[in-house]
């Protein structure tokens, strides 16, 4: 059987369309119709009249196409693929934090569960976090789960204090000083680029810090031809993928997230042919989350005034 044919042929037949993340196996991009990074996916998501959303990324990513689709079928090709991150902070924690932090916005990385999101004024992805806490026009916010992106929004902004919870995302934090340095003594030409997960003292010393879609147009945009990329493997493979003529060294090899790395294309033709791991959000929750969910695309469409 040719999977990626029985895949494509399913997808028609069932009126499916597939979001994939850029962390995701390489080889997924060729049954995908969108590809891109959590805010790209999230607005693909709203946007779909497909019955069906077989959303090859983690959990979370999953679970914000359901809420903004409520009536849609939405599938998680592995149910193993969550995410460490939006998994450190639970309602009670994020009660304790509001409430240590009284009368002060709260916005959350899209990083974040249903229920968490029921509970916080805006979420915001890696690509918007600056534009997100800035439309806030507050002198202080409150960010989570991710304290390093907290931090470089701050950094960024200036003039707004930001106080994070203390979450972390396990892989970017595997990236160390003496990373950056090894690979500036390698690569003496290299552009380093950086996400912002990564730790204040990695980003102090990158070349170029932003998101994964950020990343992607500075390398492909850049007149330089050699880059260290300082992010998940993904975001190497499809650069190297789509740029010939440039070299693109991923910091570490370790640098893989092994939750976005469970799906496979072999999970996304079983769940669209027996229609399982579905999706389910509470309508409570999800009434609450969406909320919170579509103010942050509003201000992506607008842009931060
Ligand atoms: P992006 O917002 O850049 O897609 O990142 C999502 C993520 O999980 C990064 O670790
Ligand atoms: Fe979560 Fe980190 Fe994996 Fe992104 S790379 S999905 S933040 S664990």
């Amino acid at each position: 059987m040719n999977l990626t044919e029985e895949i494509k042929r399913l997808k028609k037949e069932k009126n499916a369309v597939i979001l994939a993340h850029c962390y995701q196996n390489i080889e997924i991009d060729e049954v995908a119709d969108y590809v891109g990074d959590s805010l790209y996916l999230s607005q693909k998501a709203a946007q779909t009249d497909a019955d069906i959303i077989v959303f090859a990324g983690v959990y979370f990513m999953a679970q914000t196409a359901k809420i903004l689709n409520p009536d849609k079928k939405v599938l998680l090709p592995n149910m193993n693929s969550g995410c460490l991150m939006a998994d450190m902070i639970n309602v009670e924690q994020l009660r304790e934090f509001k409430a240590k932090n009284k009368n002060v916005p709260t916005v959350c990385y899209i990083n974040s569960t249903a229920e968490v999101k029921a509970e916080c004024d805006i979420c915001c992805t890696s690509s918007n976090a600056v534009n997100i806490v800035k439309s806030l026009n507050a002198d202080e916010v409150l960010f989570l789960p991710d304290t390093y992106l907290g931090k470089w929004v701050e950094h960024k902004l200036g003039n707004v204090k930001v106080t994070t919870y203390n979450g972390f995302c396990p892989t970017h934090l595997r990236i160390r000083v003496e990373d950056i340095e090894h690979a500036r003594k390698n690569y003496p030409y290299a552009k380093i680029l950086a996400h912002p997960e990564c730790s204040v003292e990695v980003t102090k010393l990158a070349d170029f810090v932003g998101s994964t879609k950020d990343i992607m147009r500075y390398a492909t945009e850049s007149k330089e031809k050699q880059f260290v990329i300082a992010t998940e493997k993904g975001v190497v493979d499809r650069l190297s993928r789509d740029n010939a003529d440039k070299e693109f060294i991923l910091i570490k090899d370790s640098i893989i997230c092994p939750n976005m790395k469970w799906n496979t294309l072999e999970d996304i033709y079983n769940v669209l042919e027996t229609e399982t791991n579905e999706i389910f959000v509470d309508k409570d929750i999800a009434s609450k989350a969406v909320g919170c969910i579509n103010r942050m695309l509003d201000v992506s469409r607008i842009g931060a005034k």
